[in-house]
């Protein structure tokens, strides 16, 4: 073990690197006075939500405007400079410095992406000083590991398809460990294949955003039915739940306030009926933005009249003043939890804390557009929220995630624990 002050933020360094989609984001390194150094990625999402935090990019026609230079320069000539000499293991003072720096309420003058680089580097690099993983270094009782969601048809903002809501997305809950739970999933990804180019030929293997596949079907019942046809393929019948990530904001038409779903208008009511038979006919357990970013009402209502898990993810925005008021208003009952919408590690670790301690689950993301840093691997173990999204089980931006909870489970032992069947988690009294 170091002395704490070999763990004073000497060094913070940045560049702009390619993210899984071929757009640039920002990598950080934070170097600590004993040697250590922690470096971390930070991803970004296509369907945002409008109350994110706000990443800053170039403009401009390099990149088409995506580039991250000014972010890159955020850290190097403010942030890094600003947080010079503090320690990288007081995570809650480096990041009040960072908010404080930046000065918006949205991160919008630094840009949250260079602030969440910055956050993220410093829990590596203290955690490298300590000598331990990070999901220890983070906490020393993290040994939950998560329920994968796992994205295996893609639609909306994340694919070329026909299909409005954006995650069709399994479920390995009759699995007893994560390493068997990937395995079945994996298996199940492989047999969906197999099906889809049965049906469709082989231009249905093309993938989305996030790995899933992007077949040719419109209705969402065809999609649901896929997944069950490639559970069943592989010889998992029983073994899996289902899941939707709506991601409704996205085909929510303000002008009109209607919801336009295969070419057909549904309002809000028509679309909560909607569900409710696809929770009845499909084994549904969990349901991703059912509705619009700001329609608090309309997720109060599927909350209490379906049961299930319904998660908010544009409609929290891991920001714990918006996760309040729908904790306030019973809209939701579980918080998808991505540190890239808040941008700091510390707001996003209250937002998790305020989720838990009103019964609330906690879903760790990833965002579609990834690196191959595995960094929510870590994040889940160490909050023990007992699931993650991070995609289908293919391609290294989304593997990079499967495989680090693979080591993790390996180091914790028989120690590990995995939900399966008490999936999703969320108290009786929520649900
Ligand atoms: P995004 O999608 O990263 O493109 O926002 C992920 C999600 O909606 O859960
Ligand atoms: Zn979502």
């Amino acid at each position: 073990m170091q002395s704490a002050g070999g763990r004073t933020i000497q060094e913070v360094r940045a560049r702009e690197v390619l993210d899984c989609r071929g757009l640039p984001t920002v990598q950080v390194d934070v170097v600590l006075a004993d040697g250590s150094l922690g470096r971390a990625d930070v991803p970004s999402g296509r369907s945002t939500g409008a109350h994110e935090a706000k990443e800053l990019r170039d403009g401009g026609t390099r990149y088409g405007g995506y580039g991250v230079r000014r972010a890159v320069a955020s850290v190097v000539d403010v942030l890094g400079p600003g947080v010079h000499g503090l320690q990288a293991d007081a995570q809650r003072v480096l990041d009040r410095r960072l908010v404080e720096l930046d000065g918006t309420p949205d991160k919008s003058a630094l840009g949250a992406n260079a602030l969440l680089g910055v956050s993220l580097a410093a829990a590596r690099a203290a955690a490298a000083s300590t000598g331990l993983p990070l999901y220890r270094y983070l906490d020393s009782d993290g040994h939950l590991l998560p329920v994968p969601l796992v994205n295996l048809i893609n639609g909306g903002r994340h694919a070329a398809g026909q299909l409005q809501f954006q995650e069709f997305i399994v479920i390995p809950t009759g699995a007893p460990t994560f390493s068997e739970a990937l395995a079945e999933s994996s298996e199940v990804n492989l047999a969906l294949g197999e099906v889809l180019e049965e049906r469709y030929g082989r231009a249905a293997l093309a993938l989305g955003d996030e790995g899933g596949y992007v077949p040719p079907v419109s209705d969402p019942r065809e999609a649901l039915e896929l997944l069950h046809v490639g559970v069943e393929r592989a010889g998992y019948t029983g073994r899996f739940q289902y899941g939707l990530d709506c991601a409704a904001t996205h085909f929510y038409d303000a002008d009109e306030r209607v919801y336009r779903l295969a070419g057909k208008p549904f309002t809000s009511e028509e679309l909560l009926s909607l569900y409710l038979e696809l929770i009845r006919d499909f084994g549904i357990t969990t349901i991703e933005d059912p509705f619009a970013e700001d329609d608090f009402a309309s997720f109060t209502d599927l909350t209490r009249e379906s049961g299930i898990q319904i998660v908010g993810d544009d409609l929290f925005v891991t920001n714990p003043e918006r996760l309040l008021r729908g904790i306030e208003q019973g809209s939701a009952n579980a918080l998808l939890w991505k540190v890239n919408q808040i941008g700091t590690l510390s707001e996003a670790m209250d937002a998790a804390a305020i989720a838990t301690s009103h019964g609330y689950g906690v879903c760790v993301s990833e965002r579609s557009g990834e690196t191959e840093d595995p960094i929510i691997a870590d994040l889940v173990v160490a909050l023990n929220a007992g699931q993650i999204k991070t995609g289908a089980p293919v391609r290294g931006e989304r593997t990079a995630k499967y495989n680090r909870l693979l080591q993790i489970e390996e180091e914790l032992g028989a120690a590990a624990r995995y939900p399966g069947p008490q999936f999703p988690g969320v108290s009786a009294s929520r649900r």
